[in-house]
């Protein structure tokens, strides 16, 4: 009646694992965000991305803003905001959902230079 453990687990391990990879797959490609839409423009943070984010962040996204929640997500400079680009959680708030900036108003225009900054790979400089 009870089957060994030994001999039904690993399978089913196996089917996990392939049906976690199959779903994180599709979830992944949901996250990509649109294309860009804007040409001739090389988006790099310096030139053209840290403005919008000193405007429309920091306010919030910075130690000791007060913010409680925000404040533990430094976005006041490349090297720290980095970990949140690299987990796309950025194009996730901004281009996809636009949640934020929390409660702020922020221009299509202006989301759509971060998902170019962001499609380009984010580039510092
Ligand atoms: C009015 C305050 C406020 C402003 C302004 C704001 N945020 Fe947020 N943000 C929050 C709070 C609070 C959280 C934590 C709760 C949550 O995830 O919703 C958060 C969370 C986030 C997260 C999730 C972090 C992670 O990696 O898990 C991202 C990404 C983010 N914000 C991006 C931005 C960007 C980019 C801007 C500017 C365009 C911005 N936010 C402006 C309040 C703000």
């Amino acid at each position: 009646m009870n089957r060994p453990l030994s001999k039904t687990s690993p399978l089913a391990v196996l089917l996990f694992l392939v049906g976690m990879t199959l779903w994180l797959g599709c979830k992944k490609d949901d996250k990509k965000g649109p294309e860009c839409n804007i040409s001739g423009v090389t988006f790099a943070y310096s030139a053209n991305i840290k403005g919008i984010i000193d405007r429309h962040c920091i306010s919030c996204h910075a130690p000791g803003s007060g913010v409680s929640g925000a404040d533990v997500f430094d976005f006041t400079n490349y090297e720290a905001m980095k970990p949140h680009l690299d987990a796309g959680h950025v194009l996730e708030r901004v281009v996809i959902k636009k949640d934020m900036p929390q409660g702020g108003a922020m221009t299509q225009a202006e989301r759509d230079s971060v998902n170019c900054w962001i499609q380009a790979g984010y580039p510092k400089n």
